[in-house]
């Protein structure tokens, strides 16, 4: 089988002594797009956080088959993860531009900027405002326009749905979309919203209380749209 991008094997994480991930194993291929579908609290920021070095956890993590799980954050980020955090994160006072540059790994952007400004026309349109001004689906595009200004082989989403109206996350899943189809960039999806992340994802693991009970390929998993809650 081909290596693995991501591979996640028996993943524990602790908050002080709450113990919150158990035993969690994923694998993101090159390319793919894998979900983690899960309601509030059953540890899918956690999840990604624990990949990213930023809580306490133990199990095996590796990256392009490397072992990255005693790296610190920066370190793994170097190696090629882009991180669209929960909430946005952005930088309230400064301009879609600088926000967006940011992400990037130095001066030389000019490419990235091009690539994330064809992405989301929109926010071309905004790159002098002040981001504080925009609506939630204009930010939202900027949060993960920074976190591709870094040229990742991995993007990490971490619900990108939350808050926004059904007709601006049509233009991100669009925007998902094309990343998928017009790159190799995989993605990690955190999500509660079944319906993107079964448009989007190749293959779904479901979370609940962190712990995986269910995972296979979006297109066999229809019927999570009607029992997700009932899990
Ligand atoms: N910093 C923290 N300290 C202690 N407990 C936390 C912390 N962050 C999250 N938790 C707990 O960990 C569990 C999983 O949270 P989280 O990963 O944020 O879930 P999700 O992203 O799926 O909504 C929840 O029970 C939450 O209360
Ligand atoms: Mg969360």
């Amino acid at each position: 089988m081909d290596m693995q991008l991501l591979e996640v094997e028996g993943l524990n994480s602790y908050y002080g002594r709450a113990h919150i991930l158990h035993g969690v194993n994923l694998d993101v291929g090159k390319g793919e797009v894998v979900a983690v579908l899960g309601p509030n609290g059953a540890g899918k920021t956690t999840l990604l956080n624990s990949i990213c070095g930023l809580v306490k956890s133990d199990g095996k993590i590796s990256f392009n088959g490397e072992r990255i799980d005693s790296l610190k954050p920066h370190e793994r980020i170097r190696k090629g993860i882009g991180v669209c955090p929960e909430g946005r994160k952005l930088f309230p006072f400064m301009t879609v531009e600088d926000n967006l540059k940011l992400g990037a790994r130095d001066e030389n952007c000019e490419e990235q900027l091009k690539f994330v400004y064809e992405l989301f026309p929109r926010i071309r349109e905004l790159k002098n405002n002040i981001v504080r001004n925009m609506s939630g689906g204009e930010q939202q595009m900027v949060a993960i326009g920074r976190a591709l200004m870094s040229n990742p082989n991995l993007l990490l989403l971490d619900e990108p749905s939350m808050g926004l109206a059904p007709i601006i996350l049509g233009k991100i899943l669009e925007a998902l979309k094309r990343i998928k189809e017009e790159t190799d960039i995989s993605i990690l999806l955190v999500e509660q919203n079944v319906h993107l992340a079964l448009e989007l994802a190749d293959r779904v693991n479901v979370l609940i209380k962190g712990e995986i009970v269910r995972e296979g390929r979006a297109d066999e998993m229809d019927d999570l749209e009607k029992h997700y809650f009932e899990l």
